[in-house]
């Protein structure tokens, strides 16, 4: 059988829904267009489910998908390969090792990677962490870049965006399920 990256998704542990990673595919292909970075760049790893959305979309126009996390609360202590193995196995099915970089560490510790054409946050969901993760990535987000946040119904995620919407030069441009997603203005 010939898997796809979304039969990949569906099979990935996640609680991401198929439309959210239907978007988000979506969004990286139309933050390719708007934008000449070529890189996106996602807060939020965990089994590489939503990465395989957007790594696909990545591959596709020959952009580069760089993806952070921690794995603090989801290694079990017990034998068998981490969380961080789990998701590089699960790209490399796909074919997206070359695509897409996972990088374990803190998401809010900044690393030059240049200018980005989409962040997708979905890390810590209280809202000084959401508001903390926007804010240290987003001068390096360019213009016409894509901003998307998961679990938006979250009380945290929400309380985080009705601030950054108010302080931030960003426009609602989708959402489906629990994603919404921003432009940054040109
Ligand atoms: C909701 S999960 C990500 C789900 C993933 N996007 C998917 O589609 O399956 C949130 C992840 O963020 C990570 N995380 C939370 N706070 C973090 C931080 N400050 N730095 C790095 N990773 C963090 C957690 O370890 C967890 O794996």
């Amino acid at each position: 059988m010939n898997v796809t990256w979304f039969d990949k998704f569906l099979m990935t542990e996640g609680r991401m829904a198929p439309i959210e990673g239907a978007l988000l595919h979506a969004l990286a292909l139309a933050a390719c267009r708007n934008t000449s970075s070529g890189v996106i760049l996602e807060l939020g790893t965990f089994r590489g489910r939503s990465a395989c959305a957007i790594g696909a979309a990545c591959k596709l126009v020959g952009m580069r998908l760089i993806t952070i996390d921690n794995w603090c609360q989801s290694n079990s202590p017990s034998v068998g390969p981490s969380s961080r193995e789990i998701a590089e196995r699960n790209l490399a099915d796909v074919g997206l090792a070359d695509t897409v970089t996972v990088i374990e560490g803190n998401t809010r510790e900044h690393r030059l990677l240049g200018g980005l054409s989409m962040i997708f946050i979905d890390a810590g969901h209280d809202k000084g962490s959401v508001i903390a993760d926007f804010e240290t990535w987003w001068g390096d987000l360019q213009r016409g870049g894509i901003v998307a946040f998961h679990d938006c119904g979250a009380p945290g995620v929400a309380a985080a965006l009705v601030d950054l919407r108010a302080r931030y030069p960003i426009g609602l441009v989708a959402m489906a399920g629990a994603i919404q997603a921003f432009q940054k203005a040109h």
